[in-house]
């Protein structure tokens, strides 16, 4: 195999990808392509769209008569699942892996996709038998287990939307998240492994739905089988309720609307309580299938493995949807990376014949601190492509990705996308000329640019705001219960431009940097926390009057959280308070949430109509200039 060429233009590094990976790519020219899918983004989404099955054909492929409200392939009957799992079990498929999962303890379980398709049909049977009806939403709260994976393909199979909660979130996260989709039915299990200790997930479900009475079943799968409480009336384990009579291998796949949810999952913003951001089943079918064939070019022969968890967007559209659509094998691995050596990603690798590996820079950072040995000692030829998502990717961590993981051989798909979006947005192809760092260009059928303050298109070099500009099917169609906030939350500032809360710049060549967080969403482990929410976390412990939350840049993680805290009068600080604290916050959102570290201060800077100023904060913390201040009130 010939090495990629490097070369250097200026300053700058460009890594042309190698000659078999061009030979074998889906799209062998961007350029041509994106302009003609420019000229009719609506015709390319059509024929993407007609390599899908679908009960019914679309009266109209975007109806973009009330924006932002876009609608897809409107008249069109659909079920993602029928695309997932169905049309492939009256194929040779039948017989080919769908999933390969690898328990943290080290053992294998793996479903064809008959087998998936007959586990699915089961737990949707139970579903149904308790109740659960087409447009009922299902909140999943699990570790990384293929029984997570089934009860989401279950849920959309019934029309059933699910709300997937993080399993590192915690008591407060998912109560608030049940009570605002309203659910009556839960999927959890007994406890999950993570770093070879069991975290006990029902004990965390049973306090939420204390706070949250409105719960009525909940379904428990069994992982570790530690002790735990099961209400009488309530309660059910997941495997008891499977091998019961009535749930058979056989069942209707609901025929769903194309604009029907398929989904509902939360994500943090800058103010107030997590979004509820709705996709649909026909325009995130068509976006993930598109995105993902292109982009990482799966074939059948390839194993896939997109190293995030299903909780999340990324998991959900490239762990659990992409993937079967496309009728590709997806890897799945259930706990640490360093678990219990270093070598734990790369051993797995090469044991299942990984060809494609799909992770986060807080991820390749922290296996990068190992040392190459760790990954060297290991046979990773099967790599063909690798890919990077979640916040930018620092240089020397693309390098050391590009060099020891993919020896040189290896393109990296740096995606750029969000909860919001469902699927790529920003994204080289294979065949793209790659800089370390960049994005890149836009997907087919998508306009994006950087503009300035009044929303004029930047010169390259300047930082401006990342807006996209034109419709495409995976882009979230509302945020749950409040269509007002998502007008105003991502289309108010620029008329007709979806605004990302992203800065980014252009350069010569049109390739986007995308630098980060333009709001106060922290971004860190390549999780998304909105300062709101720690921040009510801290106040709802006694020692605490008011508090603070930022995001500092931090080595490994991108950002960490950091606090301010002001405390009740009477309260004394101390670093054991601040510990109590952080753990406060841990017990009510989850270890994801946890401050990095705690300051006492004596006030805030705060505007005058009492919001917390955090970009002043921030500048402090940094030792930056504080910027315009004429609003503040301290
Ligand atoms: O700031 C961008 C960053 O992650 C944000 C979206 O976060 P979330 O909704 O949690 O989705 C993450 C997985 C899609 C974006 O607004 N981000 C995501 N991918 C990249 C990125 N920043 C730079 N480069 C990326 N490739």
């Amino acid at each position: 195999m010939e090495e990629a060429v490097i070369s250097q233009e200026g300053t700058e590094e460009i890594y042309y990808p190698p000659p078999d990976v061009v030979s074998q790519a889906h799209i062998k020219d961007y350029q041509s392509l994106y302009e003609e899918s420019i000229r009719d983004p609506q015709a390319f989404w059509e024929a993407r769209a007609r390599e899908l099955e679908w009960y019914r054909e679309w009266d109209q492929v975007l109806d973009d008569s009330s924006p932002p409200f876009f609608k897809w392939f409107t008249g069109a009957r659909t079920n993602i699942v029928h695309n997932a799992l169905d049309r492939h079990v009256k194929t040779y498929r039948k017989n080919k892996l769908a999933l390969i999962w690898e328990g943290e303890t080290g053992e294998t379980r793996t479903f064809s996709y008959f087998a998936l398709h007959r586990e699915v049909c089961k737990f949707a049977n139970v579903l149904r038998s308790m109740g659960v009806k087409k447009g009922d939403i299902v909140t999943i709260y699990m570790p990384r287990i293929p029984e997570m994976v089934i009860a989401m393909l279950a849920c959309a199979k019934i029309g059933a939307p699910h709300s997937v909660v993080y399993g590192g979130f915690s008591v407060e996260a998912l109560a608030e998240r049940i009570e605002d989709a309203e659910s009556r039915v839960l999927i959890t299990a007994d406890g999950g492994y993570m770093r070879g200790k069991t975290v006990g997930l029902k004990d965390i479900a049973d306090e939420a739905m204390a706070r949250q009475p409105t719960i009525e079943s909940c379904i428990v799968a069994r992982r570790t089988g530690q002790e735990i409480y099961m209400e009488p009336g309530r309660d059910y384990w997941y495997h008891e309720l499977m091998s019961l009579p009535i749930t058979n291998n056989s069942c209707q796949t609901e025929e769903m609307d194309s604009e029907d949810p398929v989904f509902i999952l939360y994500t943090s913003g800058t103010t107030g309580r997590p979004k509820g951001v709705v996709h649909t089943h026909g325009g995130y079918m068509v976006h993930i299938y598109a995105t993902l064939k292109y982009v990482f070019d799966l074939k059948d022969e390839d194993r896939w493995w997109c190293a995030a968890d299903p909780g999340w967007i990324t998991g959900h559209s490239y762990i659990v949807y992409g993937p079967l659509i496309l009728g590709a094998t997806s890897f799945m691995y259930e706990g640490a990376p360093n678990y219990p050596y270093p070598n734990r990603w790369w051993r797995m690798v090469e044991n299942y014949g990984i060809t494609v590996l799909y992770t986060a820079p807080t991820a390749i950072r922290g296996l990068m601190r190992y040392g190459d040995a760790w990954v060297r000692r290991h046979d990773l030829s099967s790599l063909r492509l690798l890919g990077s998502v979640g916040e930018p990717i620092n240089p020397e961590a693309w390098r050391w990705y590009y060099s020891v993981v993919g020896r040189e051989n290896c393109p990296i798909m740096d995606t750029w996308w969000q909860t919001e979006t469902g699927g790529f947005v920003i994204t080289p192809l294979p065949v793209t000329p790659l800089k370390p760092g960049s994005a890149t260009r836009p997907f087919f059928g998508i306009e994006v640019d950087v503009v300035n303050e009044q929303g004029e298109s930047a010169p390259p070099g300047e930082e401006g705001y990342l807006v996209i500009k034109t419709p495409f099917p995976g882009m979230m169609r509302t945020i749950y219960k409040d269509p007002e906030r998502f007008k105003t939350q991502y289309w108010s500032k620029f008329p007709g431009m979806y605004q990302t809360g992203d800065s980014a710049r252009k350069d010569k060549d049109g390739y986007i940097w995308v630098i980060g967080r333009m709001d106060d969403v922290i971004k860190g482990s390549g999780y998304r926390r909105g300062p709101a929410e720690v921040e009510s976390a801290l106040v709802s412990h006694p020692a605490v009057a008011e508090a603070a939350a930022i995001g500092l840049p931090h080595d490994l993680k991108g950002n960490a959280i950091h606090a301010f805290v002001i405390l009740r009068q009477g309260v004394e600080p101390s670093d054991k308070l601040a510990e109590e604290l952080r753990a406060h916050v841990g017990h009510e959102m989850g270890p994801i949430a946890r401050p990095e570290d705690i300051k006492f201060v004596d006030s805030l800077p705060k505007t005058r109509s009492g919001k917390i100023m955090r970009r002043v904060l921030r500048a402090r913390a940094l030792g930056q200039p504080e910027g315009d201040l004429t609003t503040i009130e301290e």
